[in-house]
């Protein structure tokens, strides 16, 4: 490199190391606008009741006067001793998070997630066999000298006491309630509409995302309910988070999916996946839930990256490809192995990895991969066809898919759990391929109306036993 003068820069000398301030006020604000969505702020403080191994964490929404006054993270993990209960409101790294397959790493998570969601937060906790503690943090005192008050015992007490998703947290747990709301729901109610609305309708999709794996396993259970400050009743409105498996197709769109590679990258071997959806229907009730996440299904294509299996990134090509219909159906699954932190460097927020080139380098240059995006191409455009996998051959679904497969027709026409018709692969040798191809399309067009029921009113099942008959009659009359 040379200067505009012509002169080498040369190296970078410093004469002398000086001290730099991080003033309180500045590092506050800075936490407090990290730009953390409802969901992923939450997430964040979920992540911290993982850790603290609770297999119950509660998401509640505190009502005062008929709006939305504070948030409940609740969960009955291991609880904080005094000396972690000052190292949870301070800005350190706990070192038993440094190695091993914790969530947190970086010591601000809760400090960030509570004070983008609101200005004051108390913590109440206990640890087994001890009494209850707790802390408040206030951000505009936060903001002085990084200050917290002692919370008061008896409130600590009161606050472990209460059910928090119907039932007593026990023996050990931590409740957070991050109050004055401001930050995430000004005063216009426009803003309170939307703020319950992702509350609503958002937060549990997103989180039964998230730690789908953990509540598919069973480690985790998240539930979500409200309460009213001033009304001694219990919690209403009370629900379980669901998983929400991007990969939860029940056939797989194409034979030979999905396909497993270890991508080495700077020494380490990275489990990737590459997965196919099969073929879904135009509307909305036909398409599976775990494909049509929040009804925008042509979102969710991409890669989804795990780390200990918690999701940190959902969806979407990392500059790799650019999103359009025709990969609709291409989702790949990407867990990140130990020690790979400082490689692909998982944001704060754990809302994404920052570093995914290296990667998606090795894996793009595999010739399997210009094949899978010309595969998720074919699985789009296939009309329903024979080869289209919602018709696919018998047997290809699983026995747990086939609980409708009881109705009539099933030797030749039956339902699987995903709501799919599936053709037996006898009929191109009973009546001749081409026939058995329009048979197809017809046939997928008239069980539509059946598509993603895992139960039928009689009704329907009156005009399934139609179709099935239907089905037979074109097949073979003498069968
Ligand atoms: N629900 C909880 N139960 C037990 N301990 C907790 C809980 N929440 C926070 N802590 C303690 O407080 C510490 C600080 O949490 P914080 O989320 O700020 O940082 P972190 O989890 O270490 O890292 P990250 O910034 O990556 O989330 C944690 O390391 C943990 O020791
Ligand atoms: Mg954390």
């Amino acid at each position: 490199m040379t200067s505009e003068m012509g002169k080498p820069i040369g190296e970078l000398r410093t004469l002398a190391t000086k001290r730099a301030r991080a003033d309180s006020e500045t590092v506050t604000e800075f936490l407090s606008r990290t730009g953390y969505q409802l969901p992923v702020a939450i997430a964040d403080l979920i992540d911290n009741a993982i850790d603290a191994k609770a297999s119950r964490v509660h998401v509640g929404l505190i009502f005062s006067k008929e709006r939305p006054a504070s948030l409940i993270v609740a969960d009955n993990g291991c609880g904080m001793a005094e000396d972690e209960l000052e190292r949870a409101v301070s800005l350190q790294k706990d070192p038993r998070k440094q190695s091993g397959k914790a969530l947190g790493r970086y010591g601000a998570g809760l400090k960030a997630a509570s004070f983008s969601l609101g200005r004051v937060l108390t913590i109440a906790t206990r640890c087994s066999g001890g009494t209850p503690i707790g802390a408040q943090l206030d951000q505009s005192r936060y903001r002085k000298r990084y200050e917290y008050g002692v919370l008061d015992p008896r409130i600590a007490g009161l606050l472990l006491s209460l059910d928090w998703g119907g039932d007593k947290l026990g023996g050990s747990g931590t409740v957070l309630m991050i109050s004055d709301l401001t930050a995430m729901v000004p005063t216009s109610n426009t803003s309170q509409d939307l703020f319950l609305e992702s509350f609503e309708k958002e937060l549990d999709v997103r989180l039964g995302l998230v730690y789908h794996r953990f509540l598919d396993s069973g480690r985790v259970k998240i539930t979500k309910g409200k309460r009213d400050r001033d009304d001694p009743q219990p919690e209403f409105g009370m629900q379980s988070v669901a998983a929400v498996n991007p990969f939860g197709y029940p056939v797989t769109g194409r034979k030979g999916y999905p396909k497993r590679f270890s991508i080495p990258v700077s020494g380490l071997s990275v489990p990737v996946v590459l997965h196919l959806w099969p073929k879904q229907g135009r509307t909305k009730d036909s398409r599976d839930p775990n494909y049509d996440i929040l009804g925008r299904s042509g979102e969710w294509q991409g890669f989804y990256y795990y780390r200990w299996d918690r999701m940190l990134q959902a969806g979407g090509w990392n500059g790799v490809l650019s999103q359009e219909p025709h990969t609709s159906y291409a989702r790949i699954s990407v867990d990140l192995p130990l020690g790979s932190d400082s490689h692909f460097r998982p944001t704060v927020m754990k809302d994404r990895i920052e570093n995914p080139r290296p990667l998606l380098e090795v894996l793009t240059n595999k010739r399997e991969w210009a094949d899978y995006i010309s595969d998720a191409r074919t699985v789009y455009r296939a009309s329903a066809t024979r080869k289209n996998p919602a018709f696919g051959r018998e047997g290809t679904a699983r026995p747990s898919d086939a609980k409708l497969a009881g109705l009539p027709g099933g030797a030749l026409v039956r339902l699987n759990e995903g709501g799919n018709a599936e053709l037996s692969s006898k009929i191109p040798a009973i009546m001749g391929a081409a026939k058995a191809d329009a048979l197809v399309e017809l046939v997928s067009q008239a069980a539509r109306p059946f598509g993603g029921r895992s139960r039928l009113s009689n009704a329907m099942k009156d005009d399934w036993r139609r179709l099935a008959h239907a089905v037979k009659v074109l097949v073979d009359p003498d069968l």
